[in-house]
């Protein structure tokens, strides 16, 4: 997994992932057996838009794409710190040439 050069607000970003998502979701997103990597193109902006991952700190997950149960809640999570935290992730896709793609059903 590469990660670019981050802009001011995507390191911030980094720190709160690393202190609140990168238990299940891995360093830099490479995801663990507790969870999926967020760097992979089921996540790219045209299949889960930035509102998704809003939603899924507010609400948690229900397990659909993988096999690693349901994500609790992250309530302890801003709104603001969320949007650092979605910098983050979408400067290492784009950096993994994981780019915008129209979600087809
Ligand atoms: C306790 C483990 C755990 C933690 C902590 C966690 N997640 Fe998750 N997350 C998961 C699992 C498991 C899934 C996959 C659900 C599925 O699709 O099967 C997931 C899915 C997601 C998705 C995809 C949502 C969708 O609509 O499919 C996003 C976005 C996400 N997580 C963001 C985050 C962010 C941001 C944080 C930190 C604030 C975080 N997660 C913390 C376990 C976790």
């Amino acid at each position: 997994m590469d990660e670019p050069t981050l802009s001011a607000r995507a390191s911030q970003g980094k720190t709160l992932f690393e202190a609140n998502c990168a238990t299940c979701h891995g360093e830099r997103g490479a995801g663990t057996e507790k969870g999926p990597p967020l760097i992979h193109d089921f996540y790219n902006p045209g299949h889960h838009a930035d509102a998704a991952f809003f939603a899924a700190a507010k609400f948690g997950v229900r397990q659909h794409h993988w096999h690693f149960g349901n994500m609790p809640p992250q309530p302890q999570v801003s709104e603001g710190e969320l949007a650092a935290i979605v910098q983050y992730i979408r400067e290492v896709q784009v950096a993994n040439g994981i780019t915008f793609r129209p979600h087809r059903m």
